[in-house]
């Protein structure tokens, strides 16, 4: 291993710029050459690559976003965009890749192993949690704490205003967000895409509570089955059927993938960089680099993009115990 190149791709997510000051960092430890692809796999299919140094990534472990930019490339899905990708790589010698996204960047990353043999290991960067093969994912703890500090505020003037608030988060097809800042938040329900959403009992629980609180927040997962908060909202306003009531929606959006990363995230990513690192060096190719149980392993790709991580049953309960 003389040259390896990295990358960040898809949704950005807080804690990618730490994963790169890892991976660039560890590298130059070990006597590789090091260098970045801007814009993901449309700047490998263009040769957008460029050495990186030492200070190229000083400052940047507080910083959201991603020095290198991302893209969710549509040439890199046709063979002849993968080539090209290749013939780039290769004009350059690099002999290891460091891919850091989600599901999208590791199905390309298994894809491109398979047809051009350059080893490759991945760091899970994405806000949504939906990686198998580690804990958590660098950017979630952040997008977490961010929609619950907008949880906290949106309660201040429900309660002011006896409201019911429906908020939106991200997540995609994943429902970890909603339900992290679903318990942090004190939400009334949280509705997530794993688990059948329950208009009937929600309907009836709002009109039970009110006899006993006056506002309440209830988190929707952007990807719940039953449609956006908006949907979900209009839905319960019609069955709750109270003229007294005040119905209000607040999406969250991209505001959830900002921001200086928490020392969690800045943490997990400074370690899956540096494993994604080492795994190079050691042999792992085709595989992520990930945190179980606070232990580094490494997880085929085919793993973290084929299985599920489900949502811990006793997270659901929690929720509606400690609503009532
Ligand atoms: O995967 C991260 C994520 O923020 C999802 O939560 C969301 O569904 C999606 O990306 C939004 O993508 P874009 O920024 O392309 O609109």
């Amino acid at each position: 291993m003389k040259k390896i190149a990295v990358f960040t791709s898809g949704g950005d997510a807080p804690g990618m710029n730490a994963c790169i000051r890892a991976v660039v960092r560890t590298a130059i430890f070990h006597g590789i050459e090091v260098y970045g692809i801007t814009y993901g796999y449309d700047g490998m299919i263009a040769g957008n690559i460029k050495k990186m140094q030492s200070h190229s990534v000083s400052n940047i472990i507080q910083r959201g976003g991603t020095i290198l930019k991302s893209a969710r490339s549509e040439e890199f899905m046709t063979k002849e965009g993968r080539k090209k990708a290749y013939d780039q790589l290769k004009a350059l010698e690099i002999d290891g890749i460091v891919a850091i996204g989600g599901d999208g960047t590791f199905t390309g990353a298994k894809v491109f192993f398979e047809e051009f043999g350059i080893p490759t290991v991945g760091c899970p960067g994405t806000i949504d949690n939906d990686i198998y093969g580690t804990d958590y994912t660098i950017g979630f703890d952040t997008a977490v704490n961010t929609a619950l500090e907008a949880i906290d505020k949106i309660r201040d003037t429900a309660a002011a205003h006896d409201r019911i608030f429906f908020v939106e988060v991200m997540g995609r097809d994943s429902g970890y967000i909603a339900v992290e800042c679903g318990i942090g938040g004190g939400a009334e329900f949280v509705m997530v895409p794993e688990t059948e959403t329950d208009l009937k009992k929600v309907v009836k629980s709002l009109k039970n509570l009110r006899k006993s609180k006056s506002s309440s927040i209830i988190v929707v997962a952007e990807g719940d089955e039953e449609g956006n908060a908006e949907v979900i909202m209009d839905q319960v306003k019609n069955k709750v059927n109270d003229e007294d009531k005040e119905f209000k929606v607040t999406t969250l959006g991209h505001i959830q993938r900002g921001g200086n990363p928490t020392a969690r995230d800045r943490v997990l990513a400074s370690r899956c960089g540096m494993a994604a690192v080492d795994g190079l060096i050691s042999g792992q190719s085709n595989c992520m680099a990930g945190v179980v149980n606070g232990d580094v392993i490494y997880t085929s790709f085919e793993d973290c993009i084929g299985k599920t991580k489900p949502i811990k049953g006793d997270h659901l309960k929690l929720i509606e115990i400690l609503s009532i």
